[in-house]
């Protein structure tokens, strides 16, 4: 199936989520889920919360991550601080890379917001492929984010 398929199809089942939504852990914990198996080349998908100057993790599929992120350095706080996606096509060459896995080699992260605005979180998906993200995941996975506004 071609990557924009997967993401229409991605993006029916997740606004099903969304229209059933009762809890926020709940709800992302299904969309790491929807993502993960819709795209096999996703190593690693799931949420870090934006919390007292920290990212703190939430629902992910994956192997186990690190727990908390400074907003010091890293893909995930560099999204925080541009409040924009960052395409890393390869990690080891972003300055202050966070591993939490050492074979992620690729990397998106793409900010999410709330109603007014405030960014709440960002959704990292990891590849063990280098340069494995371009400008269709980019436009997809903001779409999700975007649908989450509500839910805060
Ligand atoms: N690589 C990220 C850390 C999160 S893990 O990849 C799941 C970063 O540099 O912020």
């Amino acid at each position: 199936m071609q990557k924009k398929e997967a993401y229409k199809w991605a993006l029916k089942q997740i606004q099903a989520q969304i229209n059933r939504h009762v809890d926020i852990v709940a709800t992302l914990a299904n969309i790491t889920a929807i993502l993960k198996e819709r795209f096999p080349n996703f190593f690693w998908v799931g949420f870090y919360f934006l919390h007292d100057q920290e990212l703190i993790l939430g629902p992910f599929q994956g192997p186990p991550a690190c727990m908390k992120l400074s907003l010091e350095k890293g893909a995930c706080a560099a999204a925080v601080h541009q409040e924009e996606t960052i395409i890393v096509p390869d990690v080891h060459q972003f300055p202050g890379h966070v591993a939490c896995d050492s074979r992620s080699n690729s990397e998106i992260v793409v900010p999410g917001f709330d109603c007014r605005n405030k960014i709440r979180m960002v959704l990292d998906v990891d590849s063990e492929k280098f340069n494995d993200f371009d400008e269709t995941d980019k436009e997809y996975l903001e779409k999700i984010v975007e649908k989450l506004k509500t839910i805060w």
